[in-house]
């Protein structure tokens, strides 16, 4: 088989298809033919080498999480899927043991790691992580769940996220953006969102953003945002400036789930204002494999169409994460092996 390796840890250009052996599932294993694998910042981060997980020694690399596809064949003692269910792959890689693999939510797993090895035509995963999909959902739209969406859904659901709330994405125009502003509708919520581009703006207002902000300078972002009303719940995966800025347009007793670093790993936080003002901050990664299952059931309803901007042949991988990179895209990116 063929997969899109990380071969340097150069950025886009570090990319290249190698051959490897196709794999067979040993004990509780399958393994899927990859048709959608969508490609998230968190393997552009290993791939321009910012990443602790993966240092030049592991190389060559096959990222890739999203996987959706249909099973080619399953080890001994699957018992949820078999050979051609079309499924998509929850990448949790939880130890199913700790107190919180026990008592949940899963996610808390303190050895919570995540499944690679999408971008290529063939995986073998973890057969009790596989989630069947209705007969009416492409593969590519389910490959843009697990990551972005199930993030975005859990996030709104650490904040609380209720009918008529005000929900602030800055940085809305991305995987976990996009998926934040449709996923608030779901809930009931408003969303007012930010991005650098109009024309990005233009298209996420018509999958239903509220209220767009084109800006990316946290003063001017501040002014608008608090001209349209104090916000209910923030979802910050840019953290850096825009912490503070989220935190200065949250209501009195508003929270912040933060999930990402992409404009800065450290954030200056103006400390009286957090608790003369009762707000709350919550860290939150990825989702639980229920979120994902939820996820498909909203999209089988026709209530949620995952948002693809564009589909990549597993050869032009690396055109894919230099969209990324260009911040070129709206939504999620998926390479189609
Ligand atoms: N903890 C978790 O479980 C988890 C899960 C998923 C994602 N994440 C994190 O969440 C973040 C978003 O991931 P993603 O896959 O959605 O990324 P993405 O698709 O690349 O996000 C693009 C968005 O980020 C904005 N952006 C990019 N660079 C920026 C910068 N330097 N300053 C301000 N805005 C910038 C873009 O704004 P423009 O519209 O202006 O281009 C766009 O709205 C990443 O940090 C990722 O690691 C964490
Ligand atoms: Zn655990």
């Amino acid at each position: 088989m063929r997969v899109a390796a990380f071969s340097e840890l150069t950025g886009p250009d570090g990319v290249s298809i190698i051959d490897r052996p196709t794999p067979d599932p040993g004990p509780r294993e399958a393994v899927v033919d990859v048709e959608a694998c969508a490609i998230n910042r968190h393997d552009l981060w290993i791939l321009e080498g910012d990443s602790a997980m993966v240092e030049t020694d592991d190389l060559p690399f096959v990222s890739g999480l999203d996987v959706a596809g249909t099973v080619r064949a399953v080890g001994e003692g699957v018992t949820g899927v078999r050979e051609g269910d079309r499924v998509v792959l929850c990448p949790n890689e939880t130890c199913g043991t700790c107190r919180y693999c026990r008592e949940g939510p899963e996610n808390l797993c303190e050895n919570f790691s995540l499944y690679h090895g999408g971008l290529a035509e063939v995986a073998r995963v973890r057969g009790d992580r596989l989630v069947t999909l209705p007969d009416d959902i492409e593969t590519t739209a389910a490959a843009a769940l697990p990551t972005a969406y199930t993030t975005a859904y859990h996030m709104l659901r650490r904040v609380e996220a209720g009918p008529a709330d005000l929900v602030f994405v800055p940085g809305a125009t991305g995987g976990v953006g996009v998926a934040g502003v449709q996923l608030a509708a779901t809930f009931g919520a408003h969303s007012v969102g930010t991005s650098s581009s109009r024309e990005k703006l233009d298209r996420l207002e018509s999958l239903g953003l509220d209220h767009a902000i084109e800006s990316t300078d946290p003063d001017e972002i501040r002014d608008a945002v608090a001209d349209i009303g104090p916000v209910d719940g923030v979802l910050n995966h840019l953290g850096g400036a825009y912490t503070q800025v989220g935190l200065d347009v949250l209501r009195r007793g508003g929270r912040m789930a933060v999930c990402g670093r992409t404009a800065g790993g450290t954030s200056e936080v103006d400390i009286p204002d957090l608790f003369l003002g009762h707000k709350r901050v919550v860290g939150s990664t990825m989702g639980t494999q229920g979120d994902l299952e939820r996820l498909v059931g909203l999209v089988a309803d026709g209530a949620l169409v995952p948002e693809v901007d564009g589909t990549y042949p597993l050869e032009e991988t690396g055109a894919a994460f230099a969209a990324m990179q260009d911040r070129e895209s709206v939504g999620k990116l998926v390479v189609t092996p």
